[in-house]
């Protein structure tokens, strides 16, 4: 018998803090809004995250290369951009308790939903760079900007990055990094937060093609949250309205979540035009152009990009995996992850402390494998397995008093509870099965 009940932003909130997955940054000195860190296990499914985004790039394309660019760059940068002029959010605040509110997200009719009045200031433009000076001197000409999208420093390498490398167009450049915007109002966790990172791909191709091969990425990027196991009910494709879009888009398609908040945006796929590459190419004076050596062509080549929050994802995931259910009529949480983001990927616990040597000894023989396994001794079993499912690890090992003399463990599933025996020698083929 199992119960489903349903899963709030708060229920995750709470589960991301009481096992160590995400903690509010600087939170001894109060906090700082809108920024977190992440612990252990927050850690190894971010981890998990990047490399299954990875993955599903490799799968997708031929010719992707990688990049890691600074996250600083100059003003002549972000204005040739187009972000200093544009990239802002409309703000205004509460005249009666001060409340600042982003414009777009409130009925400006209706009463402030912090205090009840009705006294707003004009509505303002604010600009979403975190602005700092590099170099002793802060006049004009040290303005630089901690970077808003990891992809502008693709851009400006484009130059470098096609003479250094054997490719021709059509091929991407991927990116893991942060991102940083001070948003008006941070707000649903980690769906948005000033600082975050995101995995970008740029792909650049002959504006001929680039229709069609927006089209193959919206595919593409579907089955990427397929692969990770996620209930595809909840995902769906949404093509931007032309008010919607950002300054430097043709078109744009959103993969969006049914979160408990409701469907919000998880990636952007973005026919950027060449606006970038000439943008680039007109402020620094340097040819941003190819020329195609079979086609005798010369153009500036478009850019399909697709960009996904890893924090924001990671938040998905979890609302996605998160599972309340009975199992013999006790209430448990359950993070039913697929194996390949599950932080561990195996439990090895022995009934009781006195057998913790001959289990002791196969989790080390498992470890060296390279698997991310946990030995817990401390507490009752059905403790340690309660424990073992709020943070989604798939399979359990357990080692009793038969196992002296059968040689073998229970592995018990996660997802189901179910137990079965397996000898101590097939555990390692076990785990690899198990874990495809
Ligand atoms: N380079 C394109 C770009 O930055 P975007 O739609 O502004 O486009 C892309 O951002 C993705 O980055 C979003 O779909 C979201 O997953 C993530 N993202 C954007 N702002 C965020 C924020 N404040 N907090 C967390 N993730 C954010």
């Amino acid at each position: 018998m199992s119960k489903q009940n349903q899963v709030t932003l708060e229920k995750i909130v709470s589960l991301c803090k009481r096992r160590g997955l995400v903690y509010p940054s600087a939170e001894i000195y109060g906090g700082i809004n809108g920024v977190y860190d992440f612990g252990h296990l927050g850690t190894l499914i971010k981890r998990n995250i990047r490399n299954a985004w990875l993955k599903s790039l490799q799968k997708s394309f031929e010719d992707i290369l990688f990049f890691e660019g600074s996250l600083l760059a100059p003003s002549p940068v972000w204005e040739a951009s187009g972000h200093v002029q544009n990239f802002s959010d409309p703000m205004v605040d509460c005249l009666n308790c001060k409340h600042r509110f982003r414009a777009d997200e409130l009925d400006l009719k209706k009463p402030c939903p912090n205090c009840g009045q009705t006294k707003w200031t004009e509505v303002r433009q604010f600009n979403l760079m975190f602005q700092t000076n590099v170099g002793a001197i802060q006049d004009k000409s040290s303005i630089a900007y901690l970077r808003p999208e990891t992809a502008q420093a693709i851009f400006i390498n484009f130059k470098n990055i096609i003479s250094t490398n054997r490719v021709k167009i059509p091929f991407g450049v991927s990116q893991i990094g942060k991102a940083f915007r001070n948003e008006i109002t941070p707000k649903q966790f980690l769906f948005r937060s000033r600082e975050f990172e995101q995995m970008e791909i740029e792909w650049f191709c002959n504006p001929e093609n680039a229709i069609n091969d927006f089209n193959l990425w919206c595919k593409a990027r579907k089955e990427f949250y397929a692969s990770l196991g996620l209930n595809m009910n909840k995902i769906r494709l949404r093509e931007h309205g032309k008010d919607e879009l950002a300054h430097y888009s043709i078109s744009c398609t959103d993969v969006e979540y049914e979160f408990p908040f409701g469907w919000k945006e998880i990636e952007g796929i973005a026919n950027r035009g060449n606006y970038d590459l000439t943008q680039h190419s007109k402020h620094s004076g340097k040819d941003l152009g190819v020329f195609d050596e079979e086609t005798k062509q010369s153009y500036i080549p478009h850019v399909i990009e697709c960009s996904v929050g890893s924090d924001r994802l990671f938040l998905t995931i979890l609302c996605d995996a998160y599972t309340e259910d009975l199992i013999d009529s006790e209430e448990r949480i359950v993070l039913k992850l697929s194996p390949e983001i599950a932080p561990i990927k195996a439990a090895f616990l022995p009934l009781v402390k006195k057998l913790n040597e001959p289990m002791y000894k196969i989790y080390q023989d498992i470890r060296l494998l390279g698997y991310e396994i946990e030995f817990d001794e401390s507490g009752s079993i059905g403790k340690r397995y309660r424990r073992q499912d709020e943070i989604g690890t798939p399979l359990c090992f357990t080692y009793d008093f038969e196992s002296i003399n059968d040689n073998c463990v229970t592995v018990r599933h996660r997802d189901t509870t179910n137990q079965e025996r397996i000898s101590i020698d097939k555990i390692k083929e076990y785990l690899k099965n198990s874990l495809k």
